[in-house]
């Protein structure tokens, strides 16, 4: 056979292997290779005459290239199959019926918050936030709460360090605005508190307060009783009465504990009010000179009042819950009812 059937008959192979077989790479080896058939047939153009050596050239890369396009649109028509194939699996069909996602909403808590927020924001209060991480300086010392001071036994912290705690109470958002605010300040702070008590039915180590706070000159505690009074009739209806009950705050002078006449008897006496009539819901009173003069405001020209509120007592009272722990269970039953 001479070199020129070889590559007839070599290419003929590749052609007929090509049809019957899917290993197109086996098949570039076996003709292709370094040490395929053709590579053979190059390796002996040693007795090819030399006259001849051009054209035997010629048709041995004719011959690759047969095979490699053969190759190539091989490959070509396997992966247009391929994709066919996928396309195939992925079809969408259109008709079926939509999957319904799980619709969630606010969580009671924070409905609550977002009332009481439109309640004050409605009377000319913004809102303002401040840290959860706080420093004790915040917290307690400018509040007019001294190291050793003993009202800071009444809530017990969570230190981080000496210095840094996890806020007890919204109070030093207080502070910290009128450090940064000239009068007049008409402000609301909502936010996170927390304190080391064991959970119980009124009580959890996380909970919700919103402060307010109010400076201007000439501000009075009649002011103070008018905005709450205010308050009290958007929450818990308009024939709420609110009673205040002399307190102590350090950060307030006077200060006071304010009540609300009962929601659910309207002050006979009832298991809410557990028979008096009143339902205490928060602390305020007229804030303290020393704590303006912290804050870089002259207590001779300005005075203020400041009120804290927590949002878990007013939740309970608006959905008639008796147990604080189930607002943070996340037991879809219970949320779902709000
Ligand atoms: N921060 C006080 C508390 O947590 C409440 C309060 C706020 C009292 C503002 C007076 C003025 O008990």
């Amino acid at each position: 056979m001479d070199i020129k059937e070889q590559l007839e008959q070599i290419k003929n192979n590749a052609m007929e292997m090509l049809k019957n077989n899917e290993d197109l790479e086996s098949i570039r080896v076996k003709f292709l290779g370094k040490k395929g058939e053709l590579t053979a047939v190059l390796r002996s153009m040693g007795q090819v005459s030399p006259e001849d050596r051009p054209l035997v050239g010629k048709h041995v890369n004719e011959v690759r290239e047969a095979i490699e396009q053969a190759i190539e649109s091989k490959k070509a028509s396997f992966m247009e199959k391929a994709m066919q194939v996928k396309l195939m699996a992925e079809t969408i069909d259109v008709t079926e019926p939509g999957k319904k996602p799980e619709m969630g909403h606010r969580h009671p808590i924070s409905q609550t918050e977002e009332m009481l927020v439109d309640i004050f924001v409605g009377m000319g209060f913004s809102v303002v936030e401040g840290p959860e991480i706080e420093y004790d300086y915040y917290n307690f010392e400018a509040l007019n709460l001294p190291k050793n001071h003993p009202a800071r036994d009444t809530q017990d912290t969570f230190y981080i360090t000496d210095n840094i705690l996890l806020r007890s109470q919204t109070s030093p958002v207080q502070v910290r605005t009128m450090e940064n605010t000239k009068p007049p300040i008409r402000i609301i702070s909502p936010g996170r508190v927390y304190r080391a008590d064991p959970a119980d039915a009124t009580h959890s180590p996380i909970f919700h307060q919103m402060e307010g706070l109010v400076v201007d000159k000439g501000i009075t505690m009649g002011d103070l009783k008018g905005v709450l009074e205010l308050f009290a009739k958007k929450v818990f209806g308009e024939n709420t009465k609110i009673r205040f009950r002399p307190h102590h705050f350090p950060f307030t002078e006077p200060s006071a504990e304010v009540d609300v006449s009962c929601w659910e008897c309207g002050g006979k006496g009832c298991r809410v009010c557990k028979g008096e009539g009143w339902v205490e819901i928060l602390g305020a009173g007229m804030v303290h000179p020393f704590v303006l003069k912290n804050c870089g405001i002259d207590p001779d020209v300005y005075s203020g009042f400041a009120f804290g509120m927590g949002i878990e007592r007013i939740a309970l009272s608006r959905f008639g819950i008796d147990d604080l722990r189930l607002f943070y269970e996340n037991d879809e039953r219970f949320l779902k009812q709000f």
